[in-house]
């Protein structure tokens, strides 16, 4: 894409329980990444408190933008856009990011480009440090697995901005099963790198917890293995009082990854993809990322784990390839909570 115009992006990201601020060159360069994390904050109540949420991101916002500013050594005039965080998400925590793009876009009189946080995760694929080599671009055709806390989808992705929903969880996604899993593990917030952690040190074969391969569809479905560790634990809890959480998190881990795996990589052939992107929070994941690393059938793109969960760098990449194309928002934008990445405008022919 080197016939795009270039374009320094300033990116907020506000959609859950992270105040992000980032700047980053045509779509790819980062220049600054800040993240202010409010999972000490939420972590007494075992998931995000919406206002909790909603109310930090007010307090940390402008610090955040002039943290990012400062560490690219740019001022506000070196800025060609401002890209936000649309949704999908909390209403009353996009808010916050959305309002302080538009001040920021209205008093520098820059356009604002409104982006999609799913359709930031896929781009964090794109984004590299400025100053260090820059790696090959994705190719298309592309078969994007998506694995966050409130989203499991398989995307054909034909060209820029063009996305295919082949499938999706018909429940939790991922990540969401990951987190009540933990609960029900009495393992800590957050869930995924809890179960992480415990999975290390325990046996992947010792219970063996339902695939729910859904033949024939693309769609995915993880409520039943996470009810399966629920009748697992309760079992143990009768039989002997005390539970082997290592060997739970392990056998349970070890069939989430496997049918996200084997689904992303039947999908990639059946549909001639070139490529595998993987993305979303679930992409941290050590053992997804193995099971990906592993083959040598197709190139895979998974962010360094810095860029899987939610951060501006990947708002600052979507929306640099939105705003190249010409996809500009009007500043009486509203918040989009609910925002399937099938409803966005495909790259224009
Ligand atoms: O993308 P993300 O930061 O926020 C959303 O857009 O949802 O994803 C958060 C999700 C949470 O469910 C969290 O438990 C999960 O990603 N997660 C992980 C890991 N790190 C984060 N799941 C499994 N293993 C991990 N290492
Ligand atoms: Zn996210």
């Amino acid at each position: 894409m080197t016939d795009l115009k270039p374009a320094r992006i300033l990116a907020l990201e506000s959609s859950c329980d992270e105040t992000a601020c980032a700047v980053i060159e045509n779509g790819r360069a980062l220049l600054s990444s800040v993240v202010a994390s409010q999972m000490e904050l939420h972590a007494r109540y075992g998931g995000v408190f919406p206002e909790v949420a909603s109310r930090q991101h007010v307090l940390s916002i402008v610090p955040v933008v002039e943290q990012a500013l400062a560490d690219a050594h740019l001022s506000f005039g070196e800025v060609d856009a401002i890209a936000v965080t649309r949704g999908p998400g909390l209403a009353g925590s996009l808010v916050v990011g959305l309002n302080a793009a538009k001040g920021l876009a209205l008093g520098l009189g820059l356009p604002l480009v409104g982006v999609n946080h799913l359709e930031g995760h896929i781009y964090s694929s794109w984004v590299y440090n400025a100053g260090e080599a820059t790696p090959p671009e994705p190719q298309f055709p592309l078969m994007a697995l998506l694995v966050s806390g409130g989203h499991t989808e398989l995307n054909l992705m034909t060209d820029h901005l063009t996305y295919k929903r082949l499938g999706s969880t018909l429940d939790d996604a991922a990540g969401e099963a990951f987190d009540k899993v933990a609960r029900l593990l009495g393992l800590p917030y957050p869930g995924g790198p809890s179960v992480q952690k415990a999975a290390e040190n325990g046996d992947p074969t010792r219970f063996h917890f339902p695939r729910a391969w859904l033949e024939d569809t693309w769609n995915f479905s993880f409520s039943g293995v996470k009810t399966s560790v629920l009748y697992e634990v309760n079992n143990l809890k009768n039989r002997s009082g005390s539970l082997p959480v290592d060997d739970l998190a392990a056998s349970f881990q070890a069939a989430v990854v496997e049918v996200l795996f084997k689904k992303t990589m039947d999908a990639a052939r059946e549909f001639g993809a070139k490529e595998i992107l993987v993305a979303g929070g679930v992409s941290a994941n050590r053992a997804l990322r193995k099971a990906f690393q592993a083959q040598r059938e197709f190139k895979v793109h998974i962010p360094p784990l810095a860029l899987c969960t939610d951060n501006a760098a990947m708002i600052g990449a979507a929306g640099y390839f939105r705003y190249a194309l010409g996809h500009v928002s009007d500043l009486d934008v509203d918040v989009q909570p609910t925002w399937p990445l099938s409803r966005l405008k495909p790259k224009p022919r």
